[in-house]
């Protein structure tokens, strides 16, 4: 008879939930997985580390009866409906007490409806986002687990062993509770969006490099290489100087040249500019983002378009070394920027949608192991540990030093985009942004007497309590 001898059940057997499972076994964890395709199943324990614990089982009850209790389970599988159908299938498996944890990429609305749902079952239900890719899930993730504290609890050891650790040899976890409800997955989402924003940032400095300035792979690889190692540090920019070196099996360029100008998206950046809207809170450089990913599925329509304007991109033939330092600050710049409008949205919804989202741990495990972690990380995690209800890491003093020798950089690559004819709309979204914070003083008043012109919408004063209305 099978005994219940298990730590842990992984639900999906894709790459993440595969290497996830397997980083727990490495941890010393008895792990058990299950999968719908036997291949997955069949082929899982041949991926453990000698000396681990980690069996494939072909359905859930034989899964579910060999797992200690309080049974914990986790499910990495697609977003949407088939959450849902894991959901009803595992429920009259488990007892009091258990836990269900949804580690996939779920509308964070699908988790409170899925909270809802739960609540008299007596099962516990944690929505919680994973960052950091299939390699990541193996070496090291950094973990957003939110709603239900006493699951956390129960939770805590375990994620805190297979999450990234930062700072040696003090080693901090990259895991934390972001708060109630479905605060994890939002706090996901939102890093997201931050993500996308910060590839399209790098995406127009390339261009420049690669258009304007006619850098080579081996020197863009080079220049991301010294950026990466300097104060700028991040996990993208280190990535996309690896990317340049990469050679194609099938022609002789670099597998970067041969790839098709269309992006994929899951949806989580699309998301945040939506929820971005409705709260409402500013995100326009996540907002761009999504746009010009969109833009670029649209190549036949930018073919016959350049065709029919003919823009020229103007060459750098001179200064290139000092074009490249002015990318860099701006580049610096604008990333500062975007996670500015993240960390703000996080600070609204928090309020917003009642989840107590604590920002400061939010940065804190952000630092290690998920898509956005770069030094950044370590300035905001002392602005926000010092104020933790800043609304804006913009106001925050160092930040704001930094930022201010940065971004006239940003002001001229923008302009200098605008007349060499290279789109820069994330780094123009990121500026405008950027400047509009900083006036205490914005051209709303004509909009608000607009809109009292021809829709007797009412105005206030600036020297009067009240609401008024004129007619025109
Ligand atoms: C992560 C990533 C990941 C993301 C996918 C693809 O933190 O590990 O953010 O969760 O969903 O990499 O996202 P898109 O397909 O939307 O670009």
């Amino acid at each position: 008879m099978e005994t219940a001898s298990f730590d842990f059940g992984m639900i999906g057997l894709g790459v993440m939930g595969r290497n996830l499972l397997l980083n727990m076994a490495d941890h010393g964890y008895n792990t058990i997985g299950f999968d719908k395709d036997p291949a997955k199943v069949s082929s899982l324990e041949s991926f453990a580390s000698p000396g681990t614990t980690v069996k494939g089982v072909n359905t859930l009850p034989e899964m579910v009866k060999q797992l200690k209790r309080p049974r914990k389970l986790m499910m990495l599988v697609p977003a949407g409906p088939i959450v849902d159908q894991v959901i009803n299938e595992v429920l009259p498996l488990l007892e009091e007490g258990d836990i269900i944890i949804d580690g996939g990429n779920s509308h964070y609305t699908d988790t409170l409806n899925r909270i809802k749902f739960l609540q008299d079952k007596k099962v516990h239900f944690v929505g919680m986002g994973v960052s950091g890719g299939e390699h990541g899930a193996r070496t090291g993730p950094s973990i957003m687990p939110g709603g239900d504290v006493e699951a956390w609890h129960e939770l805590k050891p375990i994620l805190e062993a297979v999450s990234a650790k930062v700072n040696p040899p003090k080693n901090e976890p990259c895991v934390a509770y972001m708060g109630k409800g479905a605060a994890g997955h939002y706090v996901k989402m939102v890093h997201n969006g931050i993500e996308y924003a910060i590839m399209q940032l790098i995406s127009e400095v390339y261009d420049v490099m690669k258009r304007s300035l006619e850098l080579t792979n081996d020197e863009l690889h080079e220049i991301f290489k010294k950026w990466t190692e300097g104060e700028m540090s991040s996990f993208l920019l280190e990535i996309t100087s690896e990317i340049f070196l990469k050679k194609d099996e099938f022609t002789n360029n670099r597998l970067v040249d041969m790839i098709l100008d269309k992006a994929g998206s899951k949806g989580t950046g699309k998301w945040t500019s939506q929820d971005a809207m409705d709260l409402p809170i500013p995100v326009p450089t996540i907002d761009t983002a999504v746009s010009l990913r969109d833009l670029s599925v649209y190549k036949e329509d930018r073919a016959a378009a350049e065709a029919l304007y003919k823009p020229k991109i103007k060459l750098a033939t001179k200064n290139k070394d000092r074009i490249a330092g002015q990318l860099h600050d701006s580049l610096f710049a604008a990333t500062i920027i975007c996670y500015a409008q993240g960390l703000s949205m996080l600070h609204k919804a928090s309020a917003e949608l009642n989840m107590e989202i604590p920002l400061k741990d939010v940065v804190r495990i952000w630092r290690g192991g998920c898509i956005i972690r770069s030094s950044l990380l370590e300035l905001f995690t002392f602005a926000f540990k010092k104020d933790p209800r800043l609304s804006s890491i913009l106001l925050h003093k160092k930040t704001a030093s930094l930022l201010k020798k940065k971004v006239i950089a940003l002001r001229r690559v923008v302009s200098l985009c605008a007349s060499a004819k290279v789109p820069a709309a994330g780094l123009a979204s990121a500026l405008s942004y950027f400047d509009a914070f900083c006036s205490g003083k914005l051209p709303t008043n004509l909009i608000q007497a607009q809109r009292d012109y021809f829709g007797a919408h009412t105005y206030q004063r600036i020297d009067k309590e009240g609401i008024f209305h004129t007619e025109w």
